[in-house]
């Protein structure tokens, strides 16, 4: 069942799994390994070719499951070693690949590694323990004041002092993130090595290839310089040479992992993680002795809007065909505002990243919803990959009322509760039944979702939408479907078509046409010579193509060769 082999992943449908939030088999009210099997036929019946699972090894969780306390196990509250196997072997008999989440920049507080590193103590500032990661003495008297003045991700300084058994103040250690996640220092050798035995362990048991968790920030300058006036993204000067992202020494690493991979017979393969901050700069993660594919999050942060969004497809397909890498697709994840949501707001502002900032916006949720959809047509007929975010394909919206107290994202306490953080993407997947745990847990579970679900998810369920005409369900079924059978879709090119403002039409070899009304305020015609194959949302009477729509089109040979 596996589409297109050989270069697979140029044309894969890969559906993230948010494996916490996915299926509980155990009753615990947090998603597992059993869950994510059961529902293994329903993944295989969505018509995707591969699952990219989150983070699943023991860990603290205190951002999720991306501080990972032992690279090579399971998380008991996940299962075990043996059911991850099954679970492998299982999807690989549906014709699915599996790729896991590898988190290079940093490892948990609990880690064996940081555990040594903190008993060394400060007799031991100089010793290998502590050259795994990045301890350095402080500044100003007594080393009272952090390093430099890198900020964490989550808020605050991205320095935390240790103190000796004693309770005396020592060193510091660096973590772009949490507290909790000691960033590595990937210029020592160990850790390299580790990283490449981890990959062997995970590749040996099956596994198809890794996401690799902020592919961005493995470097740091030498000498960890203060960031003083250094913007990110680069300010209009575009000046790079940011001391610890997109740094240009981390491609040395991937090209090391890169020919790992390839020394597989069926490859394995690589998706980056990686924010930078224009197009250019992310095909530098792709060629062709580097990561296979990188996330496009140009695309998932373009404005609904058809300028802009043409603007993001052109550049990233100029500058991946220059590497010769495929591009992928992305709309969401389980780090954005869910595109529904985000697309119910006002489309004026490029950068829409900051959660607060997009969910503060006044909402038409009928509107998102109608985007979002004709969103997924159009994600879904471009030349390359694409990425599901779990739930997407049930047109879930952001969950905006999560009461404070149930707030899991480390973001909400690191920012003094300034930023809500990301857990409103992260509700528990409602399955079936007229109530929560909408058939999440069983139904004898023992606890509730762990992110509580709304009620009105009754009529988003998997059940609710099944076979439910012009579902956001049913709408991806088909539209998976199609694009596997059609020999113009996944990787290759498009062709523009001349539109009115506010539309964006293209084909694609062998007659296949799509077309988005973005905000024409006219709708669209359909070439008379083309006929309506899929369409996002209803077409007018006379075959026209309202605002907010996208229609995939059979083409017969003049509209092609119009193009
Ligand atoms: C990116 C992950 O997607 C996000 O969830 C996580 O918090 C950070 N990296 C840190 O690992």
């Amino acid at each position: 069942m596996v589409s297109k082999a050989g270069r697979w992943w140029r044309s894969a449908v890969v559906y993230q799994v948010y494996i916490r939030s996915f299926a509980d088999s155990s009753g615990d009210g947090v998603g597992d390994i059993a869950g994510l099997r059961s529902r293994l036929p329903y993944l295989a019946g969505l018509g995707i070719d591969a699952l990219w699972i989150n983070p699943w090894y023991p860990s603290p969780m205190r951002d999720g499951g991306y501080d990972v306390a032992d690279l090579r196990g399971i998380d008991p509250s996940f299962g075990t070693l043996l059911e991850a196997e099954a679970m492998i072997r299982e999807a690989h008999g549906l014709g699915l690949r599996v790729l896991l989440d590898l988190v290079p920049n940093h490892v948990s507080d609990q880690h064996a590694w940081f555990r040594e590193a903190l008993a060394a103590g400060r007799a031991g500032s100089g010793s290998s323990a502590r050259a795994r990661f990045l301890f350095r003495d402080g500044r100003g008297p007594a080393g009272a004041e952090p390093p430099n003045d890198w900020t964490s991700n989550f808020g605050g300084s991205a320095w935390t002092r240790v103190t000796d058994p004693d309770g005396r103040p020592e060193q510091w250690y660096l973590h772009l993130f949490a507290p909790e996640q000691p960033d590595l220092d990937w210029t020592n050798r160990e850790v390299q090595d580790e990283f490449a035995a981890v990959m062997r362990f995970w590749f040996d048991l099956g596994v198809d290839g890794f996401r690799i968790d902020v592919a961005h920030g493995l470097a740091k300058a030498e000498g960890l310089p203060d960031l003083g006036e250094t913007e990110w993204p680069p300010g209009a000067d575009g000046r790079l040479g940011h001391p610890h992202w997109d740094r240009d020494e981390v491609h040395a690493i991937y090209r090391s992992w890169r020919a790992l991979a390839d020394e597989y017979d069926d490859p394995r393969v690589f998706v980056g993680e990686a924010w930078v901050h224009d197009s250019e700069r992310l095909a530098r993660y792709v060629r062709s002795d580097e990561l296979h594919t990188a996330f496009n999050f140009d695309f998932l942060l373009a404005p609904w809007d058809a300028e802009p969004m043409r603007r993001s497809i052109e550049t990233t397909l100029r500058t991946h065909e220059a590497v010769g890498a495929a591009p992928t697709w992305v709309l969401s994840n389980h780090d954005t505002v869910r595109e529904v949501s985000r697309y119910a707001r006002p489309q004026g502002v490029r950068r829409l990243l900051k959660l607060d900032d997009v969910l503060a916006l006044p909402a038409d949720r009928p509107a998102g919803l109608r985007r979002a959809r004709a969103a997924a047509l159009l994600m879904l007929a471009l030349p390359g990959g694409a990425y599901i975010y779990q739930g997407e394909e049930l047109g879930l919206p952001e969950v905006e009322d999560l009461p404070d107290e149930a707030l899991r994202d480390p973001v909400w306490a690191l920012s003094g509760h300034a930023e809500r953080g990301r857990d409103g993407c992260r509700v528990p997947i409602p399955w079936s039944g007229p109530a929560p745990p909408f058939g999440f847990s069983p139904v004898a579970a023992d606890a509730a979702p762990w992110l509580p679900q709304p009620a009105s998810w009754r009529e988003l369920t998997v059940e609710a939408q099944t076979g439910a005409d012009g579902s956001t369900l049913e709408l991806y079924r088909r539209a998976l479907a199609v694009r596997r059978e059609h020999p113009a879709l996944g990787d290759g090119h498009l062709t523009w078509l001349c539109m009115p403002a506010g539309a964006l039409a293209f084909v694609r070899d062998p007659g296949f046409g799509c077309i988005v009304n973005f905000s024409a305020a006219d709708s669209v015609p359909i070439p008379p010579d083309a006929a309506p194959l899929l369409a996002s949302g209803s077409l007018t009477q006379d075959r026209r193509v309202p605002q907010d729509t996208a229609v995939w089109l059979t083409l017969d040979q003049s509209t092609a060769k119009r193009a």
